[in-house]
């Protein structure tokens, strides 16, 4: 089965629909998305988008807390252009409906670790869920936007899928095969311009904030077309998730605890009830993110405890469900009250800051390829991502890619090649050992978390190497020979993912932003510069 469209959008979340929306002025756009539309990193999104709207807040500012928290591989035209842009796509996001939290008629801003103002412009503890109800009511009513739930992109369709190779220097993207789960079939899309929006790649650890789609599809899928990757070392862990004492591992999401919480005065502390931040950073419990994770990381080790605390028990009952509606739900459903309870918390694997490289449009070097949201790399977060900055890259380059895919399907003759052909299953059968796909997928989580995540060291990272080299080269075989199901699929990309982080953070040798290394526990000019993996040169 094949279906044309002019644009093809990879994933639902933030970045893949508001694209859409723009796109849908001057094309018919087609959304592929994994499970139901709203299932994405963006729906979980608590703390909320970075702008600066306060009369004591400025661009420079808010420019410097970001340049600050990448420490030093900020590309500053990219930072510069996500927060100039911020407000005015802000008040978008109203006029398509978003309800943002509002102060005596104006938008109440909260504040996060790393800002020096408060700028955070938010909906209660909910932001994410709320900007994808808007935005998805506003596709839903498109007529030029399709979207198609439970499909799964499985690779992109370029030169390589075509029998006569035009021109093997100029590798084009013409869409993407995408297995149709509901109908176990898979569907051939082809596009003249296609865009990966597929979020990011959290469930390759044991503890995650992110939903279970999060396996890194859009990177995986780019980076086997020959997409270059930047920067994939970077994986943000989130210092405060709900600590919930589970026994085995489970693609369940960790609930997050948000930063807003510590924006709003909350404590970390230690089991024996004292406060330990200061000791780490001047900036105390709202410290940027790396610098606190690590510093609880440290504690627990130290300690030999399972969790430290937050502390939000100063703010007041009513405050407290006021700003915190969900999380004062979700944790007295576990029955913590946190107007009088400090809540348990750890760290959780939260946000890749690396992934597909892109210019200031979106656009990625494969042509006729965008990349948009977590999947890509822009240069805006460098080393570690500044708090509720990645919403608003999400929207700021969904809106630039959107005005340059308009001017390319103008000026240029994108017609796909008429000779793309269906995609060919013959020789696969049924895979019978299913035990194979969730034992991998464990194992996969284990050796991530274990050695590859907060601390690292070269130990460990050769360790995990050898031990992920062996489960892609058995996947690959039985991936050949087996007919395609989602699990199999998301277990590929999740291999290719971690051994993509660990050859990125074997690289870098020093310790910058969310990488640290015990090995080199120092910065290096040396390598003040993205880590790059160019697939063409592999
Ligand atoms: C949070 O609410 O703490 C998460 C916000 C973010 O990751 O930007």
């Amino acid at each position: 089965m094949s279906l044309h469209t002019d644009i093809l959008v990879i994933g639902s979340g933030i970045a893949g629909l508001s694209f859409a929306l723009k796109a849908a002025k001057f094309s018919h756009v087609t959304i592929v998305t994994k499970k139901e539309q709203a299932e994405s990193n963006t729906n979980y999104a608590q703390g909320g988008i970075a702008t600066v709207i306060s009369p004591d807040d400025s661009y420079e500012l808010h420019i410097k807390d970001t340049l600050e928290c990448g420490a030093g591989l900020c590309h500053i035209d990219a930072v510069e252009q996500i927060v100039k842009n911020g407000p005015h796509l802000i008040d978008e996001l109203i006029e398509l409906g978003v309800q943002f939290s509002k102060d005596e008629g104006k938008l109440d801003l909260g504040r996060e670790g790393g800002h020096s103002r408060k700028r955070i412009v938010h909906a209660k503890d909910l932001t994410g869920r709320e900007i994808e109800r808007a935005l998805l009511h506003n596709v839903n009513t498109n007529p030029n936007i399709t979207v198609l739930e439970h499909h799964t992109a499985i690779d992109l369709i370029t030169e390589h899928n075509l029998k006569n190779i035009q021109d093997p220097a100029a590798i084009k993207c013409y869409g993407a095969y995408a297995f149709d789960e509901l109908n176990n079939q898979v569907l051939t899309i082809i596009s003249k311009l296609t865009v990966i929006c597929t979020g990011g790649i959290g469930q390759i650890y044991l503890h995650t904030t992110n939903p279970a789609i999060a396996t890194g599809d859009g990177i995986a899928i780019g980076f086997r077309s020959g997409c270059k990757l930047g920067n994939m070392e970077f994986v943000q862990f989130h210092p405060t998730s709900l600590y919930e004492n589970r026994i085995s591992p489970s693609d369940e999401q960790a609930f997050l605890i948000s930063e807003a919480l510590r924006g709003a005065g909350a404590v970390l502390k230690t089991q024996d009830g004292k406060e330990f931040m200061n000791k780490y950073d001047p900036r105390g419990s709202l410290a940027p993110r790396d610098i606190v994770a690590r510093a609880i990381d440290n504690e627990m080790k130290k300690r030999g405890d399972d969790y430290v605390y937050l502390d939000i028990t100063s703010l007041g009952e009513e405050n407290i469900k006021d700003k915190f509606p969900y999380i004062y739900q979700r944790c007295l459903s576990i029955g913590i009250n946190m107007a009088k309870d400090m809540i348990p918390v750890v760290p959780a694997a939260h946000y890749m800051c690396g992934g597909i490289t892109s210019d200031l449009n979106g656009r990625t070097s494969l042509e006729r390829l965008f990349v948009l949201g977590e999947a890509s790399m822009t240069g805006v977060h460098g080393a570690n991502r500044l708090a509720s900055n990645s919403l608003l890259e999400a929207l700021v380059f969904a809106d630039k890619a959107a005005k340059v895919c308009g001017e390319d399907l103008l000026n240029e003759q994108l017609t796909p090649p008429a000779d793309i052909p269906e995609w060919d299953e013959s020789g696969t059968v049924n895979a019978e050992e299913w035990v194979l796909i969730s034992q991998n997928r464990n194992e996969i989580k284990q050796i991530m978390s274990n050695y590859v995540g907060i601390v690292r060291s070269n130990l460990r990272l050769h360790r995990a190497l050898r031990r992920i080299k062996l489960i892609r080269s058995e996947l690959e075989t039985f991936y050949k020979k087996t007919r395609i199901t989602r699990e199999l699929l998301e277990l590929r990309n999740m291999a290719l993912i971690s051994y993509l982080i660990i050859s990125s953070a074997l690289k870098r040798r020093e310790s910058r932003g969310l990488h640290y290394s015990t090995d080199y526990p120092e910065l290096s000019k040396k390598f003040l510069k993205d880590t790059i993996i160019d697939n063409s040169k592999l």
